[in-house]
């Protein structure tokens, strides 16, 4: 059992949870992911690690309420607890140890560039931050980035910073020259977007998928992506891999697979979807 030590908002529909796991708060890596299971019989919700702290023997969770699943568990509350945290999965980040990273957060994937960010800053990388969400609400871990570099802030409405998509401040920035490597987390059409731009310049560039995943050990198949042709399974030989060689139209049509069962899932009433498919 996982007890819950603090709980914030962070927008509109993403929820930060700080969760005792002493064992991962100590060997987690940028990049890495947990599986959770609220409860027996409950779904295996795949979370990032946002930070950690070994000392108090916590992990922060940033969970967006987007279903059935998702929204129980942002429902939790201090002093409740979760029963399974498998972890920490997944490879760490590929990092830099000179030179100058841009790190890009779409929405909540911001929360999946902390840790990159936190990382390449420990080891003297120059980092600039651009992060975007719909408007100034949906804008996450300004303030924790700030302590690391250059945050450029933008909103598609332009009710705070700069007004668009990541992507214009990211075409910007990339235009002036300088930058070593793209590290980029969001939604697929902004990761698509990214690595569109960076291509042409030759920019390495770092992409996190985060595509259906079940068990989380490589044995379903639930997470398989295509990257430079070949299969690859986002939760034991990613989530990260290398943007210019991911197969987008095959992930944004994997994304889409299982919508019917989300729609029934969140028909179901408190005792729970039994259709037996992730639906986070
Ligand atoms: P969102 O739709 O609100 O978009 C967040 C920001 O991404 C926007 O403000 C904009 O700056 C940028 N963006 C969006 N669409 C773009 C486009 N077509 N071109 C360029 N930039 C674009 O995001 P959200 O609701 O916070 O996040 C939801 C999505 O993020 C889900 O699809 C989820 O699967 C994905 N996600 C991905 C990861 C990951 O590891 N890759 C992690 C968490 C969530
Ligand atoms: Fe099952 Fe990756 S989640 S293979």
């Amino acid at each position: 059992m996982h007890l819950i030590t603090a709980k914030a908002r962070l927008s509109p529909n993403v929820t930060r949870l700080e969760v005792q796991a002493p064992r991962i708060a100590d060997i987690r890596q940028a990049g890495q992911f947990v599986i959770v299971r609220r409860g027996e019989g409950a779904e295996r919700i795949p979370l990032t690690i946002a930070d950690s702290d070994p000392a108090a023997g916590t992990i922060a969770l940033v969970i967006q309420a987007v279903g059935k699943s998702t929204r129980e568990l942002v429902a939790l509350e201090p002093g409740q607890t979760i029963q399974d945290i498998a972890g920490p999965l997944g490879h760490p980040t590929e990092l830099i140890r000179q030179g100058h990273a841009l790190c890009i957060g779409g929405g909540v994937g911001t929360a999946v560039v902390h840790p990159i960010v936190q990382t390449l800053a420990r080891h003297k990388v120059r980092v600039t931050s651009i992060i975007g969400g719909r408007a100034k609400e949906w804008v996450i871990f300004e303030p924790e980035l700030r302590r690391f570099g250059e945050v450029v802030v933008c909103t598609d409405d332009g009710s705070y910073g700069r007004k668009g998509f990541v992507t214009q401040a990211a075409a910007d920035l990339l235009a002036a020259g300088g930058i070593d490597i793209v590290y980029a987390v969001g939604p697929v059409p902004m990761m698509r977007a990214v690595v569109n731009l960076t291509r042409p310049l030759g920019v390495r560039t770092i992409v996190s998928l985060n595509p259906l995943m079940v068990d989380g050990t490589g044995m379903c198949g639930g997470c398989r992506v295509s990257v430079g042709g070949r299969d690859f399974f986002a939760c034991v030989d990613g989530p990260e891999f290398d943007g210019h060689q991911v197969d987008f139209d095959l992930l944004a049509d994997r994304q889409t697979s299982y919508r019917e069962f989300e729609q029934a899932a969140n028909a179901c009433g408190p005792a729970g979807c039994r259709v037996g498919l992730t639906h986070a």
